[in-house]
């Protein structure tokens, strides 16, 4: 029997583009005359049918996606905790992690759904990829502005972000010039700096430290010095959230809470107090935080995630489960989600992506 109807999550951390990716699987669906229930806040709505935060689970109408392709954020909520393989749950006044998968495709079954659109980063895929060993019929999308998960020369949210920076960089760039400052830039990127990367090289900063080149601040001194004899009293460094200093640790803002990952806080703040004792120059430092996350997607967003929404309806069409659809530029592919997290993807040390930066100048801290 063909396809009646399909269920469409979004899980992770939100990113510019996820609204533009419902719409259009919402639309590619409805041209099949198939059904869409939008499952709200990740898998914490297939966990409990009945969880209304505030919609709960619900069929997706032309209405829904009428207004919604310019929307940062998605529509159908979503979540970083609710992994249903260590789900949180109070017990006895005790907050403790369970499996809750089996209950997962249980209400994936009483349903009724003939396949499922998992919408997420590197961990959802995971996920998605162990509910498809329980029978699930998933296909997979890549999101992320980290741009941390592979299988994919680009995922969705990453180009709006980079933008994002890029507007930041370009400001601060004013006022670092107007008061002889170095200004330091902390941006996302937990694992991977292609988020500080891309911004640096498209904002034109100075110094540029991610999480895959472990730092000194030696040559980072040397770099803002060497600036200043050549009459340019003034430094940019973008700092991704998770780099950190040659035999350190990244900067935490806390202990992991249970069923969460780590938060990140404090590498800017960590090279600010580093450098300023060595400078006569002031130093200042921004954490752009979530307003990386949030914002209209650009057009690269809208039209890669419009893509990506026709593609994965067309992979359930046909069959093609256990997928991750995937831009192979110019293509959309689909690719297994087991390759796509085979291996982590990070900024390797001999990329042409580093060695622009490098060759036009920005100090990585080697
Ligand atoms: O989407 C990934 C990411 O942007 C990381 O760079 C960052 O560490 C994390 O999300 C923060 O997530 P949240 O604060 O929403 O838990």
């Amino acid at each position: 029997m063909g396809v009646r109807r399909i269920g469409l999550l979004t899980a992770g951390g939100d990113c510019p583009g996820l609204n533009a990716l419902i719409r259009a699987v919402v639309l590619a669906a409805l041209e099949r005359r198939w059904d869409v229930l939008g499952i709200e806040d990740a898998t914490h709505g297939l966990v409990d049918l009945e969880y209304h935060r505030p919609l709960g689970n619900h069929w997706l109408t032309l209405d829904d996606v009428e207004d919604i392709l310019a929307r940062g954020g998605t529509i159908l909520g979503t979540s970083n905790k609710s992994d249903p393989f260590h789900y949180v749950v109070e017990r006895d006044g005790q907050r403790v992690e369970m499996d809750v998968s089996d209950r997962v495709m249980e209400n994936y079954r009483a349903l009724g759904l003939d396949g499922m659109v998992w919408v997420g980063g590197d961990g959802s895929m995971r996920i998605a990829d162990r509910m498809a060993d329980k029978g699930m019929q998933v296909v997979g999308v890549p999101k992320t502005i980290d741009l941390d998960l592979g299988g994919t020369d680009y995922t969705f949210g990453f180009h709006t972000a980079v933008e994002t920076i890029t507007a930041a960089v370009d400001r601060l760039q004013d006022t670092a010039e107007s008061h002889d400052r170095v200004m330091i830039v902390e941006v996302m990127g937990r694992n991977a700096g292609f988020l500080a990367l891309h911004g640096a090289l498209a904002g034109g900063a100075h110094i540029c430290l991610i999480p895959e080149v472990p730092y000194r601040i030696e040559p980072i001194l040397a770099k803002i010095r060497d600036r200043c004899r050549a009459g340019l009293p003034y430094s940019i460094a973008i700092v991704a959230e998770g780099a950190a200093p040659a035999g350190g640790e990244p900067s935490y803002a806390g202990p992991r809470a249970l069923g969460e990952m780590p938060k990140l806080l404090g590498a800017g703040a960590r090279l600010a107090a580093a450098l300023e004792p060595h400078l006569d120059l002031d130093t200042r430092v921004t954490v752009l935080g979530h307003v990386q996350r949030g914002g209209s997607p650009n057009q690269f967003d809208r039209i890669l995630a419009t893509r990506f929404g026709v593609a994965a309806v067309e992979a359930i069409e046909r069959g093609d489960f256990r997928k991750m659809v995937s831009l192979r530029t110019p293509d959309i592919v689909t690719v297994p989600i087991a390759d796509a997290i085979a291996k982590p993807r990070r900024v390797e040390r001999e990329s042409t992506l580093l060695h622009a930066a490098r060759s036009v100048g920005i100090e990585i801290g080697e």
